[in-house]
């Protein structure tokens, strides 16, 4: 089990002002359990996540990971204890091919491994296996990548930071759909699926929604959804009253 307890986060902005982030932070993730955490832009989700993969330093609190408290290791020995993170904007890695990178998650896969993980992310293997992750590659192809090699990696703990974001109408559900089934199946692994997509959120065994820093409300998606959508339908009323400064 994973568990953040009190997590705080303050970072320097480049006025030099030093701003909270994160706010006494108090989550646990259960083995066998899907997440979703959802919120407005800005609100803290990928701090959060990068906390947690210790790209990020906390101020204050603890991050427990199976009773062991995590706060002082690197990114790398949290990845060794079974963390993975798929970055929001993944990094590109020039003079690497996808074969290196997906190698990198597995060690030991097979060819048939290479090819699967692939065409799990709708990207053909053939056209793929021996590509450049530098420049040439498009900022979806990068994406899917990102998710190919954390779903490779076969975690513990697996955070997707927003696994939409990029990719194309015809691949979402399916890109969606792969990561909800592989992790509703698994008991013993966690995932946690940061997104925005509507479709997603009801799948989930349970939602959490993180606002101005902090856990604004979590629950099941039966208890969550409802006033997510609530909250939706309020802002379109705003919106269409000319509130936010424009109608239409
Ligand atoms: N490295 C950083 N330095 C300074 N401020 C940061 C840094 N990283 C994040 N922030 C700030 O922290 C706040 C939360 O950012 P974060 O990326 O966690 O939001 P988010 O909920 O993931 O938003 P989005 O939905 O847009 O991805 C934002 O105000 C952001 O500007
Ligand atoms: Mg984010």
């Amino acid at each position: 089990m994973l568990r953040l307890e009190n997590v705080s986060l303050a970072m320097n902005h480049e006025s030099g002002e030093n701003k909270d982030i994160l706010n006494n932070i108090n989550i646990k993730f259960e083995p066998g359990k899907l997440y979703a955490v959802t919120g407005p832009n800005g609100g803290g989700k990928s701090s959060i996540a990068k906390v947690i993969m210790g790209i990020y330093k906390h101020t204050k609190g603890n991050i427990y990971f199976n009773d062991e408290e995590i706060s002082q290791l690197n990114v790398t020995e949290r990845a060794q204890r079974g963390i993975a993170y798929a970055f929001q904007q993944p990094p590109r890695f020039k003079g690497l091919r996808i074969t290196d990178i997906l190698k990198t998650a597995q060690p030991n896969m097979d060819s048939i491994g290479l090819r699967r993980h692939l065409r799990d992310v709708g990207l053909c293997p053939e056209d793929y296996l021996d590509r450049d992750m530098g420049p040439g590659l498009s900022g979806g192809e990068i994406k899917r990548i990102e998710i190919a090699q954390v779903l490779a990696r076969e975690a513990k703990i697996s955070i997707f930071d927003e696994p939409e974001a990029g990719v194309d109408l015809w691949t979402i559900q399916r890109l969606m759909g792969i990561i909800v089934n592989k992790y509703k199946q698994n008991q013993d692994s966690t995932a946690i699926i940061i997104t925005h997509n509507e479709r997603a959120l009801p799948l989930c065994d349970e939602i959490i929604v993180i606002e101005d820093g902090a856990v604004k409300a979590s629950g099941t998606p039966t208890e969550i959804w409802p006033l997510i959508k609530e909250e939706i339908e309020c802002k379109k009323r705003l919106e269409c009253r000319g509130e936010f400064g424009y109608e239409f």
